[in-house]
């Protein structure tokens, strides 16, 4: 249940979460077939993407770590202290102490929808920093949220690391930075992850390494999909592909079929030609323009950008734009 009481998961008389078997039916249904990223984090799916995060080719998460750990001293000049933090999807909240050591701030508001592992983060948290307010909320990031009162007075700094904001299509992406700004009103700042276009080979070693580990993450979407929807894919038939696609610098991934296979999912049925992919995740890289395009479209006005120190992956800071008349 949500800090709101209204249940974020619906499932129907069987258990079955009714989004995911929805999403399915219709992505596979469809053409080309796609079924929506966010259905590859089950408990699974989120162990191996942890694991992805240690591999040596995925670079973003300890490049973001590195700008983290080097730029303290700016963020305490620009962000200043006596704010409350609101982290979006906070997860295991890892990168959380190295920002809240820099910037001093009045109350930390992680921000998720999967609620035991929140609130085992927040004591963690809490422990780390004793004097500081931690106050939980159990939900959907991507609309806006009612926070804490205990917050309502305190201006805010929004905290979206790892690039997430990259698994959104634009418009989806726009939405969301708008409903944060909504979520965190007037005065408020933005401290965003955004991952940099780069040479396909690097992206492509990062999104296919050689241990496996992300096509298990990819292959773990359709063995959920028959573990939960009473499904008979043949995941042996499929294969893990990572592709660049250059006009909307993203890195998709795909579930190719190595033969023709037919299979059911609750009761339909669906077939796929050799070749054909199921197309489960895009992860957009951007360079200063578009990523800024998108900050302004989406009512934030970048103030300052660092990159770590091979240029990978880059951490915005924005503030709210205040509406006047412009050109
Ligand atoms: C969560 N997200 C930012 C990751 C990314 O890099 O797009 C998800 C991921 N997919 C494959 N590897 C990592």
């Amino acid at each position: 249940m949500a800090a709101s009481g209204i249940a974020l998961v619906e499932l129907d008389e069987r258990g079955v979460d009714k989004a995911f078997r929805a999403d399915v039916l219709e992505g596979l249904s469809q053409w080309p077939k796609a079924i929506p990223a966010r259905w590859l984090y089950d408990d699974a799916g989120s162990q191996l993407f942890e694991d992805i995060t240690a591999l040596p080719e995925y670079y973003p998460t300890r490049s973001e770590r590195q700008i983290l750990e080097h730029r303290q001293a700016d963020f305490a000049r620009l962000i200043g202290p006596g704010r409350a933090v609101v982290e979006f999807g906070s997860g295991s909240s890892v990168k959380t102490p190295l920002l809240l050591g820099a910037i001093d701030p009045a109350a930390y508001v992680p921000l998720d929808i999967a609620g035991d592992f929140l609130r085992a983060a927040a004591r963690d948290l809490s422990a780390k920093f004793p004097g500081l307010p931690v106050y939980p909320v159990e939900a959907d990031f991507m609309k806006p949220v009612t926070l804490p009162d205990e917050v309502e007075d305190l201006p805010k700094l929004g905290f979206f690391p790892g690039s997430t904001i990259g698994n959104m299509v634009a418009r989806t992406a726009v939405d969301l930075l708008r409903s944060m700004r909504q979520t965190l009103g007037e005065s408020s700042m933005l401290l965003i992850g955004m991952d940099l276009i780069k040479d396909p080979q690097v992206l492509i070693a990062a999104y296919d390494d050689a241990q496996g580990v992300t096509a298990e993450f990819n292959l773990n979407l359709a063995r959920r999909v028959n573990r939960e929807l009473k499904g008979t894919i043949p995941v042996d038939k499929l294969r893990h592909v990572a592709r660049w696609n250059d006009t909307f610098a993203r890195i998709e991934m795909h579930l190719e079929a190595q033969e023709d296979i037919a299979f059911e999912i609750s009761g339909r049925a669906f077939a796929m030609e050799k070749g054909e992919t199921i197309h489960t995740e895009n992860s957009h890289k951007f360079d200063r323009r578009s990523q800024y395009t998108l900050l302004l479209a989406g009512g934030w006005t970048p103030e300052e950008r660092w990159l770590d120190s091979e240029g990978r992956f880059s951490l915005v800071l924005a503030s709210a734009t205040r509406p006047r008349n412009a050109p």
